[in-house]
């Protein structure tokens, strides 16, 4: 369906989003990984329109930061002091005409910054029911049950066309009752909108040009205004407040969730997940209570991420596992085992098959196929071959105070537990580490590398200095039993004091 292709669309996101009490400006908040403004920028890209601007004021710089990083081809235009959405809109066709060095003709779409769940669907909807019914404007209305705060749509009991919209702050009792609402969206041909714009004053609660009253305008002009009612109430409520902001993310967020539902995917709690409008997810993924996926994370297919698992840009391979842990721009390998409680920062990549474990942290580690560091262990700058093992708590010294270093672990290799390897280091492909080694020179190939100082045991040393203690009473009881049990056989006398042994000289 080709649909009907609007020659500008005006995206109005100027106001001062004073509800929030925010220092951001409201459009940049964001639900489900997108700004609010993005939602409205992606919606309105699925009707293919010629041109698009964005009208802002408040928070220019940082909106107009925003735009040109998720939609450098937008014409920003500048909203002038004089304030409401009529002279946001104007100033948006002012921008428009300067930019096609002309003026605009034929439909213009208009949305608002802040109504992030209405999709391109909506709005082709509204596009192709304009064209349909050649009037003058056509706007999407919904009821719902608390219209506090929307405009009210008066309809002509005649024709049942729109006779006109009365905001909140300016309606009688009677209609305060109406509980058809303006969802702040859209058609209009444009010759008729610039006519209406010119005869607007700001006669009212606000002290604003509002864009609503061109609709009296259009009218009294002799032409047709229509509307479309959305029985989608939810996806046309606007942003305003924090409440509202976190009503629109979990209303996103379930919609989301219900697709990926649709898709094959497995989510055991859809009320404690959350997954980000970009996330990809294959059939068969499993999905447990408190995973929030992020960003671009993608997960292959028979995968199992959660409970309570948080990945923001992570690609997670095929048949994998990520329990309780964190992962920040990582790549996880098919079938590898990931937590519980890992912390996977920027630039790990686990390969095929590997094992991050319990209470380890990885960075800039690429852990090749088979690879494992099961438990209590930080790899940073570091590059392990395959089917290597890192010991139980061992440490990847990358940061000399001043300078990060690489350390390069081979094949096939065994580090000791509790190693610390001091960058910039080589462990080669075959070696050994012995426990509690601390590795600060190369180790070649098949080597074994240990670095251990003899162990002494000065006998006797708890019952001469800790004489009294619970720990001198366990030991002269075990050595007791010594004796009785094997007599002359034990060597140590209770209490006898000064004898020492050095381990390998004893
Ligand atoms: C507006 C409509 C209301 C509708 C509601 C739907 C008007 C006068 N009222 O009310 O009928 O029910 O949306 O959500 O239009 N903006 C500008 N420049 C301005 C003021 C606002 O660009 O000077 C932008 C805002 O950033 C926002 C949008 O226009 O994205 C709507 O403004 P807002 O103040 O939120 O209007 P509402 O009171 O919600
Ligand atoms: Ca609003």
């Amino acid at each position: 369906m080709a649909g009907v292709r609007p020659s500008a669309a005006i995206v109005l996101a100027a106001g001062a989003g004073t509800r929030m009490k925010s220092t951001t400006p409201k459009v940049l908040h964001e639900i489900g990984g997108l700004s609010l403004l993005g939602h409205a920028l992606a919606a309105v890209g699925e009707t293919n329109p010629e041109s698009v601007a964005v009208v802002i004021r408040h928070g220019r710089d940082a909106v107009a930061a925003h735009l040109s990083q998720i939609a450098p081809d937008a014409v920003v235009a500048d909203q002038d002091e004089v304030p409401g959405t009529g002279r946001a809109v104007e100033c948006g066709l002012e921008a428009l005409d300067r930019k096609s060095g002309g003026t605009i003709d034929g439909t213009i779409l208009i949305t608002s910054g802040d109504v992030p769940l209405v999709d391109g669907g909506t709005l082709r909807e509204l596009l192709a029911a304009h064209a349909a019914g050649k009037g003058a404007a056509t706007l999407l209305t919904t009821i719902v049950p608390d219209p506090t705060g929307y405009g009210r749509i008066v309809r002509d009991p005649a024709t049942g066309e729109v006779a006109t919209i009365v905001e909140h702050g300016d309606a009688s009792e009677e209609e305060l009752t109406i509980d058809e609402i303006n969802a702040g969206l859209y058609a209009f041909d444009a010759p008729a909108l610039r006519r209406a714009l010119i005869s607007l004053d700001r006669d009212n609660a606000q002290g604003e040009v509002y864009l609503t009253d061109v609709v009296a305008r259009i009218r009294e002009a002799g032409g047709h205004v229509r509307a479309i009612v959305s029985d989608d109430a939810q996806a046309v409520e606007g942003v305003n407040d924090r409440a509202q902001l976190a009503a629109a993310g979990a209303a996103l967020n379930a919609r989301i969730l219900e697709r990926w539902m649709d898709e094959g995917v497995t989510v055991q709690d859809p009320a404690t997940t959350w997954v980000d409008v970009d996330v990809g997810l294959a059939a068969d993924v499993t999905l447990l209570p408190g995973t929030q996926l992020k960003g671009r994370t993608s997960v292959a297919t028979g995968a199992v991420i959660g409970p309570d698992t948080t990945l923001a840009d992570v690609t997670v391979g095929e048949g994998a596992s990520v329990v309780r842990s964190h992962g920040t721009e990582a790549t996880i390998g098919a079938g590898a085992v990931v937590g519980p409680f890992s912390y996977l920062r920027p630039g790990t990549r686990l390969g095929e098959g590997g094992k991050i474990g319990a209470f380890v942290e990885t960075k800039n580690a690429d852990i090749g196929t088979g690879s494992k560091v099961p438990h209590l262990s930080y790899v940073g700058d570091a590059t392990i071959g395959e089917h290597s093992n890192i010991g139980a708590g061992t440490i990847v010294v990358n940061y000399d105070g001043v300078t990060k270093h690489r350390t390069t672990v081979g094949s096939h290799v065994r580090i000791g537990s509790d190693n610390t390897l001091v960058a910039p280091v080589t462990v080669g492909d075959g070696a050994y580490t012995g426990a509690g080694s601390t590795i600060r020179r190369n180790v070649p190939p098949g080597a074994l590398a240990y670095n251990d100082a003899p162990q002494q045991n000065r006998e006797g040393w708890v019952a001469n200095k800790r004489a009294g203690t619970p720990s001198a009473d366990a030991a002269e009881e075990s050595l007791n039993r010594a004796d009785t049990t094997s007599g002359a056989e034990t060597s140590v006398k209770k209490a006898s004091g000064k004898k020492k042994t050095t381990e390998g000289t004893a």
